[in-house]
């Protein structure tokens, strides 16, 4: 299947023909648009570790599936299959560290499976495809409501610029950063997205870049070192970016590149915010300084996408996948329940 437009799939789907978890393999875009079928649980961790599915909330309907879909074909005592699905729910949580997304819908999955675990297998196997399927529903909600609570702040041809890929894609439909974007434009406010290409691995540049392409939009992808550029033209009038984990505080974890975002954003009093689902706040994580970023391999900032390798094999390479956004840097949180605004209270939640 070739998809015409964005929100003609889902990028996460579980396939009841098949019996297994489909994804859009996202380091073949744009080029390529080949959906991938998963079953094994080494499948299923290589997807979310090799980003073939990315986004915080797309890895934990991922992995909500893919679990159920590794324990489909069990056969054997209801005590083997504890053992199994825990061994598999495990095993896929080591496959990102940074987004809360992950372990909050593998810990959803085993409240599930101990709700019901004395019952027959096959029941239980029900019971865990309903609660996947719940996750993404709930998922698709939170975008739903996160998506018009973001399109308050936005007027007609605004200039929105965005980082990495926070939109249909990374999510279950919609997006989080992007929701009030693709909304914005269905309700013809015409909104003018500038793009961050998110070095090293382009999620701007290939994925929302793709998304908005798909969907029509009006778009302009740049450099992350041009966004001072476009800001100081007086181009931006709002930053909206995704998030992998907030804080208790309201430090934000994101792609990496989005802190440098939030520095420029006050320098040209440009409001910055940070959307997401609730359920990407921590309480049990006071800071920042406490979120566990995710350390990726040197070859993605010294060969990806490169034609051939550009720095000397000899050289040092860093290259966190997140950074950390300090709350008095960050104007508003938009969730689902509505904006939060400095200082960050969630203890209501
Ligand atoms: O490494 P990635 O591509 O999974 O990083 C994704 C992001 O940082 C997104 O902004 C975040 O997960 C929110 S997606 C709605």
């Amino acid at each position: 299947m070739v998809p015409k437009r964005i929100f003609d799939y889902d990028s996460v789907e579980f396939d009841r023909n098949l019996n297994a978890l489909v994804v859009l393999d996202q380091t073949k875009l744009p080029c390529e648009e080949v959906f991938l079928t998963l079953r094994s649980p080494e499948e299923i961790f290589d997807a979310i570790y090799l980003l073939k599915v990315r986004g915080a909330p797309a890895i934990g309907v991922a992995a909500a599936f893919g679990l159920y879909v590794c324990m489909l074909s069990f056969e054997g005592t209801a005590e083997d299959f504890e053992y199994e699905f825990e061994r598999v729910k495990e095993y896929l949580r080591g496959a990102r560290p940074t987004a809360v997304n992950l372990g909050f819908a593998l810990d959803r999955m085993g409240r599930c499976f101990y709700g019901v675990c004395g019952h027959p297998v096959e029941d239980i196997k029900k019971a865990l495809l309903a609660e996947a399927e719940a996750i993404k529903e709930d998922d698709v909600e939170m975008c739903r409501k996160i998506s018009e609570n973001g399109l308050a702040l936005l007027h007609k041809n605004i200039g929105i610029l965005t980082h990495c890929n926070a939109g249909h894609l990374a999510v279950s439909r919609y997006g989080t950063a992007l929701g009030p974007v693709h909304l914005a434009q269905q309700r013809g406010l015409c909104p003018k997205v500038w793009v961050d290409e998110t070095r090293p691995l382009l999620q701007g540049a290939r994925l929302t870049a793709y998304e908005m392409v798909k969907s029509g939009m009006d778009a302009t992808l740049i450099c992350d070192s041009m966004a001072a550029v476009v800001m100081a033209q007086g181009k931006v009038e709002i930053v909206m970016v995704g998030c992998d984990r907030i804080a208790a505080n309201g430090d934000v974890a994101n792609k990496v590149g989005t802190s440098t975002l939030s520095v420029l954003a006050k320098h040209y009093g440009i409001p910055f915010y940070v959307l997401g689902p609730t359920s990407s706040i921590d309480r049990n994580c006071p800071e920042g300084k406490d979120i566990v970023i995710e350390e990726r391999p040197a070859e993605e900032v010294t060969e990806l996408y490169f034609a051939q390798r550009i720095a000397p094999v000899e050289i040092k390479v860093y290259n966190p996948s997140f950074d950390v956004t300090k709350a008095e840097l960050i104007t508003g949180i938009i969730t689902e329940k509505g904006i939060f605004r400095p200082p960050f209270d969630f203890s209501a939640l």
